[in-house]
């Protein structure tokens, strides 16, 4: 059987295929940000505001620029070490023990090619045929569609909890423990926070409750924090790692591409017990060879000093941190202001509070039951819309429902893009393109629409003012 993916553009291989294909999803970032250039470059809006992207809004950081630079100018160019250069691995094992309180050696690290590679290691390492996965719900797709790829039908889901007047997406304990009573062989748990696509935490006692399952009923923790700098209101990140015996049970995901602003440069690490480093090793070996050595002396300066083949790179730890503060800082800024923004439709829309990471997860589900929306538009879905608002808005947002079936009736909004550019005239923008819809299905909006621009100027001098 051909997967759908192919049949759609009318790709017909003329040999057998690997059948499990079918089973292989996406991340829709990336396909619908195709859709969003071609809308953009149709110029049927004079602009799109962009809030579809899981990129950072931020560059990367000059000094990790000018590393980058004279490792190449240093003609750094050749194979590197397939697990990490040993003082690579070295500066961020020891960054990494101070930051969770727990030791963690250099043989516990393996630097790859971004933290998204971890998930299919931990795939083919730790499931057995017949063993079991769980994957949140709503959560980070490639997660469930690598699973499934490999795993047919093993694919079990923790379903946040829904607390329709806060509209918080909260996972509890008691659910997660429940899948284990009625399931047998459940091998690995998926876990990420702060959350894409909800930008929320998981408590420090939610997590504590997990390890005393792990304890109990044995199994794997991937535990994905990739987003662990990006914090907001004082809240403080706290790691499965932190939890005493944990690090025997954990294959944390960490890495570059969002605290540093790298997504580009494809570079991340994972930190795991020592013996899953080896067979991590033997598959990277199989798989990608190693880092390429520039990224591999960027991965290390990050951290500290890194000697390499005659040359020095000196730490560039404390300038990049006073970088990267500042990104957060306006990460936090952008993140109150399209909460609070898009609740001045409530009930019609009802988003969440901004705790960390730069998305947020509103419900659309009464803006989907509105009369026009439903009769004249036609609009059935939460992907419906995203279309519509791509397509004959010019808004780009992401589909509640491609996150998980809780997912359903929301819209993802991220905030990374720019401030001046897309955040606050989008939201101008967005309002309108809402309340045109609650009038239009005769229904009175919490807000009119020449009051939008001067209760968004309100809230650009409260956010930004400072
Ligand atoms: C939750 C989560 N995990 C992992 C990744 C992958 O990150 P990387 O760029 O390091 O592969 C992403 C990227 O969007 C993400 O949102």
């Amino acid at each position: 059987m051909i997967p759908k993916f192919l049949t759609d553009k009318n790709l017909i291989p003329n040999v057998t295929i690997n059948p499990d294909l079918n089973y292989l999803g996406t991340e829709t970032a990336f396909g619908f940000g195709a859709e969003v250039i071609k809308v953009e470059s149709s110029k049927k809006f004079s602009q799109i505001y962009k809030f579809h992207v899981g990129d950072t809004g931020p560059k990367t950081p000059e000094p990790i620029i000018n590393t980058a630079i004279q490792a190449l100018k240093d003609k750094q160019t050749k194979y590197g070490h397939f697990l990490g250069y040993p003082q690579v691995r070295q500066n961020i094992a020891k960054y990494w023990s101070e930051l969770r309180g727990v030791e963690i050696k250099p043989e516990n690290i393996l630097l790859e090619p971004a933290g998204k590679s971890a998930i299919e290691l931990s795939l083919q390492t730790l499931i057995a045929p017949g063993d079991k996965i769980i994957v949140q719900d709503p959560g980070y797709p490639v997660y469930e569609s690598l699973a499934e790829f490999y795993h047919h039908g093993q694919v079990l889901a923790w379903q946040a909890h829904k607390d329709e007047d806060k509209q918080t997406l909260e996972f509890r304990v008691e659910d997660l423990e429940k899948l284990f009573q009625e399931n047998q062989n459940i091998k690995l748990l998926v876990i990420n926070t702060p959350q894409n696509p909800t930008g929320m935490m998981m408590p420090k006692e939610t997590l504590e409750q997990v390890a005393e399952l792990v304890k109990k009923y044995k199994f794997f923790v991937i535990f994905d924090d990739i987003y662990d700098q990006i914090t907001f209101g004082g809240r403080k990140h706290f790691s499965f790692l932190s939890i005493p015996g944990m690090l025997d049970w954990t294959v944390n995901l960490n890495g570059y591409s969002k605290n540093y602003a790298m997504t580009g440069w494809r570079l991340g690490f994972l930190v795991a017990p020592e013996w899953l480093i080896e067979i991590f090793g033997r598959l990277a070996i199989n798989k990608w060879s190693n880092v390429n050595k520039m990224n591999q002396i960027v991965a290390g300066a990050i951290y500290g000093d890194v000697d390499l083949d005659g040359f020095h790179y000196p730490s560039i730890k404390e300038e990049v941190q006073e970088i990267i503060d500042k990104d957060f800082v306006e990460y936090e800024k952008k993140g109150g202001f399209v909460s609070e923004a898009l609740n001045l439709l409530k009930p019609y829309v009802v988003c969440n509070e901004a705790e960390g990471a730069f998305y947020l997860f509103p419900s659309f589900t009464r803006v989907l039951d509105l009369k026009y929306v439903k009769e004249d538009l036609g609009l059935k879905s939460d992907v419906d819309l995203r279309n519509w608002f791509l397509y004959e808005r010019g808004v780009a947002t992401l589909a509640g429902s491609d996150f998980g079936q809780m997912g359903k009736g929301h819209i993802r909004f991220s905030y990374a893009e720019d401030r001046n550019n897309h955040i606050i005239p989008g939201m101008k923008y967005i309002l309108k393109v809402v309340i045109e819809l609650i009038e239009k299905s005769g229904e009175v909006s919490p807000l009119k629409m020449e009051e939008v621009d001067g209760k968004i100027d309100e809230l650009v001098n409260k956010y930004f003012s400072a």
